[in-house]
């Protein structure tokens, strides 16, 4: 009889094995992306850890050149996937190996191709990716930019697809670290930058309900990835999109989604905290084609949410994604419809 055991890839998740396959083979049956090449015990790609259990490794087919392998022997360290069959549940740690539906992660350095001031403190960053490499990322995740002053990360504002990288940055007189990555891009041809991460996006198989993005000053940048990629493949559900802001100066792109509204109805509720900041700050004034509203961006939801059941889709700062998350949790939105980087890099207590 083939046993199947039970194997676990630390941090990423488990899979079946049966004792015929070896666990490269069911690995990438259960959609572990394995790096690898020659499948048979020769280029060493997909070496890896046992962490527990114990494996057999058979080099070519003569049953002699078969060895087992235990967790705390000394050769547990450069077991080869590509040969090895569970002798028993195993646990297992393989430098770059994706889990299911995880993109591989890229370092790379980018062309810096243009710099595009969008109002008073927000700078449009476009990076063109090395010809040559296929490099994926998913609607809504971000990057890791390498500057002078450390890593810093950016939301990708654009759909997947082709080269070019597109970023928001905001860089006001009381975000002195912003100032000195954006003084340090205009100085430079090239950037060095890590992709893709986080975990919440928007893959290809899209929402089967309504999408509703609420978003804080430049976490509009993700919205408008997965608002592109959403329209770009047709999805026939109703999209929302909320854009909390100081005042109607601080929309920095207040033609876009003027334009989805238009030509794709989508809807759009621009809401500015402060009303008094702007001479078009009456609520209920028109900004760029759409009607916004006075208050906190949260206020505008709740007073729109009417029993809806949409996907959540929050960017901003903690505090901005945070205070949406309890606003919406109150009012009985389940935890698991609310999505937001926020609360994976800062989690509360
Ligand atoms: S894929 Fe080449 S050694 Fe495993």
């Amino acid at each position: 009889m083939d046993h199947t055991f039970h194997i676990t890839v630390a941090g990423k998740g488990r899979y079946s094995a049966r004792a015929g396959d070896t666990l490269l083979e069911a690995g990438q049956h259960a959609g572990f992306g394995f790096p690898h090449a020659c499948r048979n015990g020769n280029c060493l790609r997909c070496v890896g850890q046992l962490l527990r259990g114990s494996v057999t490794q058979r080099i070519g087919n003569q049953a002699t050149n078969t060895r087992i392998v235990c967790a705390d022997d000394a050769s547990a360290g450069q077991v080869l996937y590509c040969i090895a069959h569970a002798l028993e549940d195993c646990e297992i740690n393989v430098p770059d190996i994706t889990a299911p539906g995880e993109l591989p992660v890229f370092d790379v350095s980018c062309q810096i191709i243009a710099i595009d001031d969008l109002n008073h403190d927000v700078s449009r960053i476009t990076l063109r990716l090395p010809a040559g490499r296929r490099i994926r990322w998913y609607a809504g995740q971000y990057l890791l930019l390498q500057t002078p002053a450390g890593e810093a990360a950016f939301s990708i504002a654009n759909a997947p697809g082709g080269r070019d990288l597109e970023l928001h940055l905001r860089h006001n007189d009381e975000n002195s670290s912003a100032q000195e990555v954006m003084a340090a891009l205009r100085q430079d041809t090239v950037a060095r930058v890590q992709l893709p991460a986080g975990r919440r996006f928007i893959a290809d198989n899209l929402p089967q309900r309504p999408v509703w993005f609420v978003c804080g000053s430049t976490g509009f940048a993700p919205a408008k990835a997965m608002i592109e990629h959403l329209l770009a493949n047709n999805f026939d559900q109703p999209i929302r999109l909320y854009w909390g802001a100081r005042t109607a100066d601080d929309i920095y792109l207040p033609a876009l989604p003027a334009q989805w509204v238009r030509d794709e109805q989508l809807e759009y509720v621009p809401v500015l905290s402060d009303s008094t900041a702007t001479d078009e700050g009456d609520a209920g004034a028109e900004h760029a084609g759409a009607v916004y509203r006075t208050g906190l961006v949260h206020e505008a939801v709740l007073a729109d949410l009417n029993g809806e059941q949409p996907e959540f889709h929050i960017a901003g700062s903690p505090a901005m994604a945070w205070a949406v998350f309890d606003a919406l949790s109150a009012a009985g939105v389940p935890a698991a419809d609310m999505h937001s980087d926020v609360f994976d890099y800062a989690p509360r207590e």
